[in-house]
């Protein structure tokens, strides 16, 4: 009967959660194979929270609590798709003085034994942290949140979803600023002044400025770097072999590093205040909305279905439905089922994505050379 309910969901076109009361183990055993685009989910704690229906978390030795979640894991692998992706928010614990390192631990026995390809181990900044009184330790504040993936290419990845707008240029006392605050002036004294650039190379550096510059000014480019020869410090192999601008810099005496279009990546450490302190009752360690939504707007296509199989209060959920996509959310308590079911009801149908709230720290820029290929730091 379950099993046919998870069926017709999954070949069906509802687009409400579904949410089941049972246990992650037995309800994923009743999934089809590949048949789950994203995994978002976060595991109990080991021995932090005692939640309503018991279940994993409560193992005596953490080596148990890891075991348990790895049978958990094993389904989950399953029952992805191959261009699928996995999301695990995981927090540690000490036992008798000692951080366990059970984020890694997991990660490092789902690589090995299970074959799970790690993209990212995202570090979430919590900002808060909890109360925390130890006189000769640094305050807990962070938690990981690590992507897996099934395959190391080929797995759906929609970046341009979960970049961020990039800033506008601006126009400041008649000349143009650039988004990041250039405005020629360091450049143009750069070249003029310059001893490793020749005369007609100047002139050549200080026209192509100019028409950078009108980019920025017509709205065409957000930003740029100028790189000149014997000044920045180059972003590339000095080999000429293998790098194309090294090759410029020795014909030219300068290059260009373009912002890119689309806007700059997310980096790996989100700065996210937890749910606890934006008032969710009756469940410990729900975690915020915003978490969720890189993951579900990159590796979840918007007619893909998402997968928590420790769903709590349906967080994952909600989020899946205001960005359009369908889900299915597990969890032993039948107790948290009923309250992520209300939840869903009073907030789910409101529309619209929620993402510009999202509290991200400042994010690096994303730069492409001529070819358009991304270079990461500058
Ligand atoms: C960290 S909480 C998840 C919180 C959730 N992300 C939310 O938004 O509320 C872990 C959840 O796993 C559930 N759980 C524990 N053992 C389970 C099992 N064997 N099968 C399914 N759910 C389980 C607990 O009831 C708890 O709600």
């Amino acid at each position: 009967m379950l099993s046919h309910t998870l069926r017709s969901y999954i070949s069906g076109d509802h687009r409400k959660p579904l949410f089941i009361s049972g246990d992650a183990l037995t309800v994923l055993g009743l999934l089809p194979d590949e048949s789950i685009d994203t995994c978002m989910t976060s595991p109990p704690y080991w021995r932090k929270r005692q939640y309503h229906g018991g279940g994993i978390g409560q193992e005596p030795d953490y080596r148990e609590y890891i075991e348990a979640l790895l049978r958990i894991l094993a389904q989950v692998k399953r029952v992805l798709k191959p261009q699928g992706s996995l999301w695990l928010n995981i927090g540690d614990t000490y036992l008798n003085k000692r951080l366990l390192g059970l984020p890694w631990r997991l990660a490092l026995a789902m690589m090995d034994e299970q074959g799970w390809i790690l993209r990212n181990d995202v570090v979430w900044n919590k900002i808060k942290g909890g109360f925390d009184t130890a006189p000769d330790r640094l305050r807990n504040v962070h938690e990981y949140v690590f992507h897996f993936v099934k395959r190391p290419r080929g797995y759906y990845y929609n970046l341009d979803a979960i970049r961020s707008k990039p800033r506008q240029a601006r126009i400041v006392n008649g000349a143009v600023v650039s988004a990041t605050g250039v405005t020629g002036v360091k450049y143009r004294r750069q070249i003029e002044l310059s001893t490793a650039l020749n005369e007609r190379e100047k002139r050549e550096a200080l026209d192509a400025l100019d028409s950078m510059l009108e980019k920025v000014r017509s709205g065409e480019l957000s930003d740029f770097r100028m790189v000149i020869r014997g000044q920045q410090r180059v972003t590339h192999s000095s080999s000429e072999k293998v790098s194309g601008r090294a090759r410029e810099i020795r014909s030219k005496g300068f290059y260009f590093l373009t912002y890119h279009p689309n806007g700059s990546k997310p980096g790996d450490v989100w700065d996210i205040l937890p749910e606890d302190t934006q008032h969710r009752a009756g469940h410990f360690a729900a975690y915020p909305e915003d978490l969720c939504r890189i993951p579900i707007l990159a590796t979840c296509p918007p007619d893909g279905i998402v997968l928590d199989p420790f769903c709590g209060t349906g967080t994952t959920m909600l989020v899946a439905y205001q960005l359009g996509r369908r889900s299915i959310g597990i969890d032993i308590a039948p107790e948290y089922i009923e309250m992520a079911k209300r939840r869903w009801e009073s907030n789910g149908p409101r529309t619209g994505t929620l993402w510009d709230t999202v509290v991200q720290a400042e994010r690096e820029p994303t730069w492409v050379n001529r070819s358009g290929r991304e270079i990461i730091r500058l």
